[in-house]
């Protein structure tokens, strides 16, 4: 009989089919085993679950946690009637976000990144994706990429890099932005890139952002780098972003409220993950759902986000954007779960977590419900008892 450093019992396994009843043995922070309770092949000291739901620690794929400041004002001028686009366009927007993040110190960025990283991590995440961005020079797109890692030697998370170099164009290269990649974008990509920063690649492919040739071009370096990519593409119109994902075999592409049918489809045969972020989507009051019936019928993965960010979506809550996606989307709670474990880990490209399986990382979640989909049918509360990462209790 093998031992183990934890077994876990009398747990409420999810997702999986049914009442799904039985425990977890960890060594040596992986999962050893899992199986039903009265199965137990290990010896090691136990703790008793009392018929908790426990799952994978979730997955935060899409985050913009890392910025300086705030976009309040934006939002009372939206409530006032001005668009998202509109005011993007006269300079607020991404851009107003850019001028706080590279003013701020690399300790300050840090200092206000942290309380937003404690709310996620508050509910049960142990994984989550931060994207540069806000930067558009090369010295400020490392300063986020370096303060993002450094979130993740401080915390008991695991915190994966985005390079979003093409996020928007800067000031200084209004009405220039092939000038933008290859004088500044490229090169940070290749500089980041360099000092070990980046572990994906993303885009904005978008009227107020970069079109498809553009993109194509960020993607060509990511490819001579070896880095897998991902898009934000059709969020707020058709642009050919999710096309264009899939032909460059995407880990995700992500938003696609303007998605096709056929953009479905060629997720589909690339296995480009659907990264839905209801939380921009009501923010912004969007009304055009992304074709989650279409992504279902091609059996297209979907996982759900945040975006936490200053503009389109100040949300810290996971479990919100759980609640968000079934109601506003029609997922179901167990899509939801699915959404925040192993498809948001097939977004980020990690195969060693978000499922309860042999030889996954022990990063797990126990949670004071009854019913798996408990967790995304509550509305601001908390059902979290304890976290578990790399098999340590925290
Ligand atoms: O994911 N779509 C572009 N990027 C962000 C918004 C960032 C911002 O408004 O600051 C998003 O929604
Ligand atoms: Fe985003």
């Amino acid at each position: 009989m093998e031992s183990a450093d934890l077994i876990l019992t009398n747990a409420r396994l999810a997702p999986g089919p049914g009442d799904h009843r039985g425990g977890v043995a960890i060594r040596d922070g992986r999962i050893l085993w899992v199986g039903p309770a009265d199965a137990v092949p290990c010896a090691g000291p136990c703790r008793d679950l009392e018929g908790r739901v426990l799952t994978p620690a979730l997955i935060d794929c899409h985050t913009h946690l890392v910025h300086g400041g705030h976009r309040a004002r934006e939002f009372a001028l939206r409530l006032e009637g001005a668009s998202y686009e509109q005011i993007a366009r006269a300079g607020g927007g991404i851009v107003s976000t850019v001028k706080a993040t590279r003013a701020a110190s690399e300790d300050a960025l840090y200092a206000q990144a942290v309380p937003r990283l404690e709310a996620l991590l508050a509910e049960g995440v142990g994984t989550v994706e931060i994207k540069s961005g806000y930067g558009l020079d090369r010295d400020t797109e490392l300063k986020m990429l370096r303060v993002a890692r450094r979130l993740g030697q401080a915390f008991p998370v695991r915190v994966v890099t985005s390079f979003l170099g093409a996020h928007a164009i800067p000031t200084a290269y209004a009405g220039m932005p092939d000038k933008y990649l290859t004088d500044i974008c490229l090169p940070a990509l290749r500089a980041a890139h360099a000092q070990g920063l980046v572990d994906a690649v993303d885009g904005f492919c978008e009227g107020i952002a970069f079109d498809t040739a553009q993109i194509a071009r960020v993607y060509d370096e990511a490819r001579a780098l070896g880095l897998p990519v991902k898009l934000h593409a059709e969020q707020l119109s058709h642009r050919g972003g999710a096309a264009l994902a899939a032909r460059h075999g995407a880990l995700s592409a992500d938003h696609l409220e303007y998605a096709t049918d056929e953009d479905a489809r060629a997720m589909a045969r690339a296995g480009t993950v659907a990264v839905l972020l209801p939380g921009a989507f009501y923010a912004l009051r969007e009304t055009q759902a992304p074709p989650v019936a279409a992504f279902r019928a091609q059996g297209v993965p979907m996982a759900i986000a945040t975006d936490a960010n200053p503009g389109s979506s100040p949300l810290t809550s996971l479990l919100l954007a759980m609640n968000m996606a079934c109601t506003l989307f029609r997922l179901t709670p167990d899509e939801a779960l699915h959404g925040v474990t192993d498809h948001a880990a097939r977004a980020l490209g990690l195969a060693d977590t978000g499922r309860l399986a042999a030889g996954m990382r022990a990063d797990l979640a126990v949670w004071s419900v009854e019913d798996p989909a408990e967790l995304a049918y509550r509305i601001g509360f908390n059902p979290l008892f304890t976290r578990y990462f790399e098999g340590r209790e925290c």
